[in-house]
């Protein structure tokens, strides 16, 4: 397979002319991303990630360049793909590509993807990231896949898990977040490798200590396979580190679900309607952007906790029935599926806008909405589309109901993903020098590196912390240097 884009045996990307924008954008989120610039100088000398080669599944942004620099920084070598089609930037594909020159961006680094890639070009680019066998290391040797990785949203994990299950029976369970073709899209790609080399994901799987997973919906896929006792390696839950999702999931999306719809529609927010599906961490980010806006929010909940809370935090909670008729916005951030349906399509108000923030594209029904009988589309611009219903009123729909902070915007600021990605770059720390003490199954960062991610964020914003006195500490019983909370709280 190939693309319109610039293609070798180790990469993929649209274009590498754009290297040197790539690099300007890289060298400004570096300043921006303190957390991974002191891991960077902390394990510059000990080099704990030498001989690691990591398979990374994340969104190519600019953030995700500085992760996959230091990493490299810290000895591992990176093979890297995007986990949404429509979220790379194409720029920092290209800078990665191209290197900088010094130690840590060597020219060379694999990167597979681009902003609008299709299903069947998105499973063939996490297909090339697992395979090493063309990467030979500084001494010449090949090896088959990674030793570990970085995933988002639990797409790579699941692939290397049923690639191993069809090897054994031939057969591909259907994952409930894919529609029909993709299915068929993997059952192809793994069929295809079987009649290359029938033992091809067993053998790899052999050689991976363990992964890392980035966020919430990833988690619960493979808590399932944890559940069921078929993980096949230990994986560090980023997402649910204090300093990843009560952060990135909400102040990130705070900032970058605002920038998505201005950029999409430059609509103004101050005074209209908005409905959020979803007051978790990402639903609450979501509220309290539209209400900083000026918008009036409505919430739909599930959860009779999270709904006391919208309500307690002065949002009406409302089903999506009862409020639809006056809705200007719609966000769905919830990581379920079917939250807004064709009959709920039929009700909008004329030029309502619908986005989805969650990480799959099934929240939004868009498979109902293609198939509602004289609906129409028209390209406002990439990625913004006017759908015209058989009622005669029109919708907008941002990303196809893929992601739209990322689709529609850069995703979320550097500051915020410094956290996120000093969980992840220490989480690959864990598993390189402690992989073959931990159980197959998920499990959570511990808190005093939790509390080290926040810490190493606090001088960039001139935050002055306590100290905790020796008295005050033995008072509430916990060391003058942390942890200062016990597993269970829940900030
Ligand atoms: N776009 C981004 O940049 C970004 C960043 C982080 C997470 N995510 C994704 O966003 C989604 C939400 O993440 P989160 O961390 O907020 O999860 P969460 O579990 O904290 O929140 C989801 C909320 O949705 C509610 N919910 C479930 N089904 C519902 C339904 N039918 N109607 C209304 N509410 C419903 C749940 O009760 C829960 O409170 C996930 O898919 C996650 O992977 C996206």
């Amino acid at each position: 397979m190939s693309h319109r884009g610039i293609t070798s045996t180790n990469f993929s990307i649209a274009d590498l002319a754009l290297a040197q924008t790539g690099r300007h954008q890289i060298s400004l989120a570096q300043n921006e991303m303190p957390g991974l610039m002191a891991i960077r100088a902390e394990y510059a000398q000990s080099q704990p990630l030498a001989g690691a080669r990591i398979s990374v599944s994340l969104s190519i942004t600019v953030q995700t360049a500085v992760l996959v620099e230091t990493l490299v920084a810290l000895g591992a070598r990176v093979r890297l793909a995007s986990c949404n089609i429509f979220s790379s930037q194409d720029e920092a594909a290209a800078a990665l590509v191209v290197g900088s020159g010094t130690s840590e961006s060597p020219a060379g680094i694999s990167v597979f993807g681009w902003k609008g890639e299709s299903s069947k070009e998105f499973w063939w680019c996490l297909d090339q990231i697992l395979d090493w066998s063309n990467y030979p290391d500084a001494d010449g040797n090949t090896h088959p896949g990674p030793t570990s990785i970085i995933d988002d949203g639990g797409d790579l994990i699941y692939l290397v898990h049923q690639g191993i299950e069809f090897e054994k029976s031939g057969v591909l369970h259907r994952q409930n977040s894919w529609i029909e073709s993709e299915h068929e899209i993997v059952r192809e790609l793994l069929a295809a490798s079987q009649s290359k080399n029938p033992t091809r994901f067993a053998t790899l799987v052999s050689q991976v200590i363990g992964a890392s997973e980035e966020t919430t919906t990833g988690i619960q896929r493979l808590e399932e396979l944890s559940r069921k006792g078929e993980l096949k390696f230990p994986v560090i839950n980023v997402n649910d580190a204090v300093t990843k999702s009560k952060f990135d999931n909400k102040y990130g999306i705070r900032h970058s679900l605002v920038d998505g719809l201005n950029r999409a529609t430059d609509v103004l927010i101050g005074g209209k309607v908005a409905f959020v599906a979803g007051y978790g961490d990402v639903g609450k980010g979501c509220a309290e952007a539209l209400a900083g806006q000026g918008a009036r929010v409505i919430i739909g909940e599930i959860d009779p906790i999270c709904a006391l809370q919208a309500a307690m935090d002065g949002y009406q909670v409302a089903q999506l029935e009862e409020v639809i008729e006056q809705l200007d916005f719609v966000i769905t951030a919830t990581g379920n599926i079917d939250i807004v349906r064709p009959e709920h399509f039929l009700k909008l108000k004329n030029l309502a806008i619908l986005a989805n923030v969650g990480h799959f594209d099934n929240e939004i029904d868009m498979h109902g909405l293609e198939a509602l009988e004289g609906a129409q589309k028209v390209q406002i611009k990439p990625l913004v589309d006017q759908w015209t219903l058989p009622n005669g009123r029109s919708i907008l729909v941002l990303s196809e109901g893929r992601v739209m902070n990322l689709g529609n915007a850069t995703g979320h600021p550097s500051f915020v993903m410094s956290a996120s990605f000093t969980n992840q770059a220490m989480a690959q720390i864990e598993l390189a020098q402690n992989a073959t003490n931990l159980e197959p199954r998920v499990h959570l960062i511990g808190k005093l590196a939790d509390e080290k991610v926040a810490r190493l964020h606090l001088p960039a914003l001139g935050v002055s912390l306590t100290k905790l006195s020796e008295r005050q500490a033995g008072y509430i019983s916990v060391p003058v240097e942390g942890p200062y909370k016990p597993d269970q709280y829940r900030y």
